[in-house]
């Protein structure tokens, strides 16, 4: 067991006096393989959008916590998921995405069938007790979720999705009513040097959006703008304004930004595009970040491709930068340890409180 450190229950309870978490946190590696036992191998994490593994044969790779997760769709349709490691010498199954009929390790030819049960070797007939039953892959609880894959490294875990985010598929269907039918058109990744929840906190408020996101500030309504906290999730809302910067769109139209513990965010923006951050975890100061934008149509309208492009040379760097330079100041001697928490006296559209809420939750599992 690795050194836990301690904080109250009640930390962060109260937004309106609250710090964040210390600065340790984001930094120590005791702390990290800490929340690998009492976070990410027990509770449901979001890894891709089900479009991705839609079809029979199809299957795709994930890294996290430096492990390789492999996930397929088998004949029967049913998604399951596996360690992606040979149970001969350890090589890896698979890389990247692809299709297959069956799974065979490209070391040795190891051969399995979609369900992770052993279907051949070579000479294993002449190897005294060769024993079938263990040279299976060993399987990833895996659930679909509004439209979404989850996998729980907990093999004994028995709560599904919904009982960790209670209310979310059904606020998320509210938001986007035909998110299962889109597919995803661009991904930009990044292995960023942050924390997990560093790039949390940065997705918990907008009180950073008017100075650091200057071509973002001038279309949200800041003054029509909320952060609702529910049962490990939480949804962000504002009213959108036209700008020839980023969002182009006639009427009126919003944003919802949803967040879902431990590290996944879904937002649907002013012109109905779904994009997701996946965060992967590798070690205390690493997180892979999957960025992938989702949209109904696969022939991308010129709008489509500049706001992607947008995306992608403007928004998200501004935010990269944001957590990578908050990494190297958690180091600072001259920082004092902690910050202060804004969040003012009615939740307001810069108020910092959705901070306090995922501080008082990862307390909760230290
Ligand atoms: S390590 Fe996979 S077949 Fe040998
Ligand atoms: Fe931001």
């Amino acid at each position: 067991m690795s050194k836990p450190i301690h904080l109250p229950k009640d930390f962060c309870k109260s937004a309106k006096e609250a710090y964040t978490l210390p600065a340790d946190c984001y930094i120590d590696p005791n702390v990290f393989s800490h929340e690998i036992e009492t976070i990410f191998t027990k509770d449901w994490i979001c890894v891709a959008h089900a479009s991705e593994v839609n079809t029979p044969n199809q299957y795709i790779t994930r890294e996290i916590l430096n492990e390789s997760v492999l996930i397929i769709r088998g004949r029967d349709n049913i998604l399951r998921a596996f360690y992606n490691v040979c149970p001969h010498r350890a090589h890896r199954i698979v890389e990247g995405d692809g299709s297959a009929r069956s799974l065979t390790c490209p070391y040795h030819a190891w051969a399995f069938n979609q369900d992770g049960t052993f279907a051949s070797a070579r000479n294993c007939n002449n190897v005294h007790n060769f024993n079938k039953h263990d040279a299976c892959l060993t399987p990833i609880q895996c659930e679909e979720y509004a439209g979404f894959i989850f996998i729980n490294l907990d093999s004994k875990c028995t709560k599904t999705v919904q009982d960790q985010l209670p209310g979310l598929k059904e606020s998320f269907e509210q938001a986007l009513p035909n998110a299962a039918n889109y597919k995803r058109v661009a991904r930009f990744t990044t292995r960023t040097p942050a924390n997990w929840k560093n790039i949390v906190d940065n997705y918990m408020e907008c009180y950073h959006c008017a100075p650091a996101h200057p071509g973002f500030a001038n279309s949200v309504q800041v003054d029509k703008y909320w952060h609702k906290i529910f049962k490990n999730w939480s949804l962000q809302w504002g009213v959108a304004i036209p700008s020839d910067k980023s969002f182009q769109f006639e009427g009126e139209s919003s944003f919802s930004g949803f967040w879902l513990w431990p590290c996944t965010m879904w937002n649907v923006n002013p012109v109905g595009m779904l994009n997701v951050i996946f965060e992967f975890p590798i070690d205390s100061e690493t997180t892979l970040q999957n960025y992938d934008i989702f949209l109904p149509n696969e022939d991308l309208t010129q709008q489509q491709k500049d706001l992607i492009e947008w995306y992608r040379t403007v928004f998200r760097p501004e935010d990269l930068r944001l957590v990578e330079s908050v990494q190297k100041g958690l180091h600072s001697r001259g920082y004092k340890g902690q910050g202060r928490i804004m969040a003012d006296y009615n939740d307001s559209g810069i108020s910092e409180h959705g901070i306090a809420f995922f501080h008082n939750l990862v307390a909760a599992r230290y």
